[in-house]
């Protein structure tokens, strides 16, 4: 049993007493809404007039990608085009939750980690610009590709380094059966030749924008994650997103630290049945 009244000195002495008050006040609020507690963080991470946040003690990002070390599978230069309109991908996406058995390509892989959060220019000091747009420019998103049937590619589970569009290896093995105990025992992650699952790097985001980042790193995954769909559709494959998982469950499975790097979707990847 966590005592109270000890974690709140404890509290006090790293964060300041307005921003206290401003959770503590939020409480208030959730307990006249009948205990919903993800109003308290709405509370204290709103801006206002008077307030912008703190700075939590993180420094500047030194780089926007994780490095393994190792290792990194080349992947194919990613098609230039679909020949699928935008508009026409935006109006045909659907969750699709049902997959053939078929394998998928390095092609198909490629193309689907370059359009969902690959490096698509340079920013004008030099920075990479990215395929989803990003609070700050900070970039948090990472992806985990875990080929389950991908031509050319040992199963197992794979860390996308999009500075140099390759695969970084993480595990090699068959780890279907715990994404899919991970996601609340979905069958269709179970099914998939392809599990995507993008996290987001905390740090990357709360070094400037501290506690308002909990809410930019799921803006930040949310366009990344209309990526998955639209290129997903535009290849004629199919994919849904799943937001049902036991956070400690994925990131043991993916070999993270939950509280540096937090999962935010999954995606099950594979051929329309
Ligand atoms: C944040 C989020 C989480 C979701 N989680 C799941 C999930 O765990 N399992 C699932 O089968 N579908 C999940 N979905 C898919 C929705 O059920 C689906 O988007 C919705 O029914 C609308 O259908 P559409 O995507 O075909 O338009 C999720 C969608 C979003 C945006």
């Amino acid at each position: 049993m966590v005592e109270i009244e000890n974690l709140i000195k404890k509290l006090r002495e790293i964060v300041p007493l307005n921003v206290i008050e401003r959770f503590l006040s939020g409480i208030q609020k959730a307990i006249e809404k009948k205990g919903d507690l993800s109003l308290a963080y709405h509370e204290v991470s709103k801006l206002d007039f008077n307030y912008y946040g703190i700075d939590l003690p993180y420094s500047r990002p030194s780089q926007f990608w994780k490095e393994y070390r190792g290792e990194c599978i080349e992947l194919p230069k990613p098609p230039e085009k679909s020949g699928v309109d935008v508009f026409e991908a935006i109006k045909a996406r659907r969750s699709r939750r049902e997959y053939t058995t078929k394998s998928l390509t390095l092609e198909q892989v490629s193309a689907i980690l370059y359009y969902t959060i690959g490096v698509t220019g340079r920013a004008w000091w030099g920075g990479p610009k990215r395929a989803y747009p990003s609070a700050g420019g900070l970039q948090p998103v990472e992806a985990y590709l875990y080929a389950d049937r991908v031509e050319g590619l040992e199963r197992g589970l794979y860390h996308y380094h999009p500075g140099r569009h390759c695969l970084e290896v993480v595990k090699l093995g068959d780890y279907s059966r715990e994404l899919m105990r991970a996601s609340l025992d979905q069958e269709h992650v179970g099914e998939a030749p392809v599990v995507l699952v993008l996290t987001a790097v905390y740090s990357r985001t709360a070094s400037k924008y501290g506690l308002r980042s909990y809410r930019y790193i799921h803006w930040d995954s949310g366009f990344a994650g209309q990526n998955v769909y639209l290129v997903v559709e535009a290849l004629g494959l199919a994919t849904v997103t799943v937001g049902a998982f036991y956070d400690d469950e994925v990131c043991r499975v993916i070999e993270i630290d939950c509280l540096e790097e937090l999962p935010m979707l999954i995606f099950p990847i594979g051929y329309r049945k």
